[in-house]
């Protein structure tokens, strides 16, 4: 199964995909391409180190968001990927770009959906929230992507405890490494080996 990831940021979630693979994690799965809507992410690094080819695509780069949608459609679809991952992507896909790949399109989110979710509610701010709210368990989940934010169904979650001494920052390097390196590879492998 061919894959593209979708990224904005440092791409641990990347890496952690990429790791997968080669020890074997993750069977019968290549990542074909890598995109970036930001020039310089690290993530767009951590593509080429690894010998993958990494794209800076942004939709600052066209007219409007229908046409920045279509170019994407056919990058991905040329690239002959079947699934497509985002993996800290902070663009909202327009609904044509999501009714392209109708079930074939997965997120990840720092949070047990449907708490934490939504509009407004990524990165940091998630967790901000989490610790506002004072609860005692968070964690990560693995959706499929539909029209709504955060809305699609639910592939996989992971719990995670929030410690008294939690940041938000603290709590979002835990979420990461307790839960979303860990059920991110895991969904993509359910889903290359026929178990989704
Ligand atoms: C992760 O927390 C992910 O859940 C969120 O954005 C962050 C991306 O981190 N959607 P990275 O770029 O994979 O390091």
């Amino acid at each position: 199964m061919k894959i593209a990831v979708l990224v904005s940021g440092g791409g641990t979630n990347l890496q952690a995909i990429i790791d997968a693979i080669a020890s074997g994690k993750i069977t019968n799965t290549e990542i074909a391409l890598v995109i970036s809507n930001k020039e310089g992410a690290y993530a767009l690094e951590r593509a080429k180190n690894a010998g993958i080819e990494g794209r800076f695509i942004s939709p600052k780069q066209y007219t409007d968001k229908e046409a920045y949608s279509q170019d994407m459609i056919k990058i991905i679809k040329d690239a002959g990927c079947e699934l497509i991952v985002l993996a800290g992507f902070l663009v909202v896909l327009p609904e044509s770009f999501v009714n392209a790949f109708e079930g074939k399109i997965i997120n990840i989110h720092p949070s047990l959906i449907p708490s934490f979710c939504g509009d407004g509610f990524y990165g940091l701010k998630v967790h901000e929230k989490a610790l506002e709210r004072g609860v005692k368990v968070t964690g990560a989940t693995v959706h499929y992507v539909d029209s709504g934010t955060d809305t699609g169904p639910i592939i996989n979650q992971k719990a995670v405890y929030v410690k008294p001494s939690d940041t938000p920052e603290i709590l979002q390097k835990r979420v990461m490494e307790e839960a979303e390196w860990i059920i991110l590879p895991q969904a993509i492998d359910d889903i290359a080996n026929h178990r989704i």
